[in-house]
This record gives C-alpha cells, structure tokens and sequence, in this order.
C-alpha cells in the first residue's frame, strides 16, 4: 500500500531560529501512531540545522531545489551529493515557481531528477497547468507532456523512487483549491500515464500527492479521494497548528 506523504514546502521563508522554532513546536505533537510520512522542506540555509533538530523524530528532510550538474564551478548552485551529505531524503524537482520564474523546462528538469536518483535522494516531480491552460483545455496535454519529458527513461528501480505532485498552478498560493473530484480526475490521469510509462506493478506503487492552497478546512476531502495519496503544503505548512492540522487529517 502506498504510505501517505505530507510534505511541507516552506520556500523562501524563515530563518534558521524560525525553522527551529517551528520543529520543535511540530514534534510535540507528531502522533508516533501517524499513518503519514511527514516530510519538512526548507530552505538550504536551514537544512543542516534542520536535519540535526529532526534526528529520531521519524520526521523527513527534504530540499527545494538541486543542480543538474554534480560538482565544480557552478556559482550560486547546491548539489545533490551536498543535500545528500546534511541528511535530506527527498527534493523538489519542476516546482512551478522554478519553471515559472527560473524557466526551467522539461528537458532541465529531466537532468535535475536523473542527478537526484544518482545521488541516492527521492525526487518529488511537480507538474501541474496554469490557468490558461486549463481554460484552453490543455490540462492533460500539459501534464501528460511534463511526465513523458521529466521521466523519461527511467528504470523500474529509479522509477519507484519517484513521488509525482499535481500542483495545479491556479491554485498555489490562490486561496483557490482544486475540488477533490477535479484533483482526483487529474490524479487518475496521472496514475494511467505512469501505467503506461511503467507498467501496472510500478505505477501502482507511486505515490501522488496533491498541492495548491491546501488547508485543515479542505485536506480531508481531498485526502479521501482513492488516488490523492498525501499533500505537497506551503502556506499552511509554516504554521505548526495548521500543518499539524493536515497531518491529522489523513485516514
Ligand atoms: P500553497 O499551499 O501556499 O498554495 O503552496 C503550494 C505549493 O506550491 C507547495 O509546493
């Protein structure tokens, strides 16, 4: 059974005492008993300090971003091998914030996911339409594309460290969340095309988890649906109340 993921994408927010701060709030409360895999994701600044407050609380380390290059003069960029070295697990790859404003594109963040499996961390690939898009009817063209490019080639092994998040861009940081049946169409789609990328046995196994303007209010219907299986959280997941919130809220 897939394990559900709840994910907290703080972006560029909080400084090394604020992400202390706010672990240390999380843990005391984190039921041991959670059906969730909980996953932090702050900025690098914060990630070796991070990593030291987490130890033994069961909670993971995730990064935002990563260099498609390994090593070298590359000014400004943090590798896998580095992220790997102060205790992260997971990393974004294609957030729609990196596509958007660094104009990543598919072939871009290709290169990042296949650096990410090779240094050993669990990419977490995020896809998702805009506005436009979906108004034009282009949803499943879009997304059916950023798969196709972001995981091509990869081997059942690699493919089954893969957690894709369908972030309709519309509903990030909006206010405006996707509807639970509307995510789930989506997710479906998602899980057919990872079937037919990958075969039945694999695609079954990848988890798929929903973000855009998840909150305490909106996560149990969304987590109820047979194919959401967790939350990729940014506002919400700066509070501890409400990420905890959210936590909870997975059956
Ligand atoms: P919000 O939850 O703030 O809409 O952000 C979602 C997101 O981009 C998580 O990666």
């Amino acid at each position: 059974m897939r394990k559900p993921l709840i994910a907290g994408n703080w972006k560029m927010n909080k400084t090394v005492p604020e992400s202390l701060e706010m672990i240390r709030a999380l843990r005391g409360r984190l039921d041991p008993s959670s059906p969730a895999e909980v996953v932090l994701i702050p900025s690098f600044t914060a990630l070796f300090s991070a990593a030291e407050a987490l130890r033994g609380s069961g909670i993971h380390l995730g990064a935002q971003n990563l260099s498609h290059l390994s090593q070298g003069a590359v000014t400004g960029e943090v590798s896998g091998t580095q992220l790997k070295s102060v205790g992260c697990r997971y990393v974004l790859v294609g957030h729609s914030e990196r596509r958007q404003l660094f104009q990543e594109d598919d072939a871009l963040v290709h290169q990042k996911l296949k650096t990410a499996l090779s240094e050993g961390l669990y990419p977490i690939l995020c896809v998702g339409e805009t506005l436009e898009q979906r108004e034009a009817g282009q949803t499943r063209d879009i997304i059916g594309t950023q798969l196709q490019e972001g995981l091509k080639g990869l081997t059942p092994p690699e493919i089954r460290k893969v957690v894709v998040a369908y972030e309709p861009v519309w509903a990030i940081g909006t206010g405006k969340n996707a509807q639970p049946e509307q995510a789930q169409d989506i997710h479906e789609f998602i899980r057919g095309r990872l079937v037919s990328q990958f075969g039945e046995d694999t695609a079954q196994d990848n988890r798929i988890v929903y973000g855009g303007s998840v909150t305490p209010e909106n996560s149990p219907g969304l987590l109820a649906q047979p194919d959401i299986d967790g939350a990729l959280v940014g506002g919400a997941s700066l509070d501890a109340d409400l990420f905890y919130a959210i936590i909870d809220a997975v059956p």
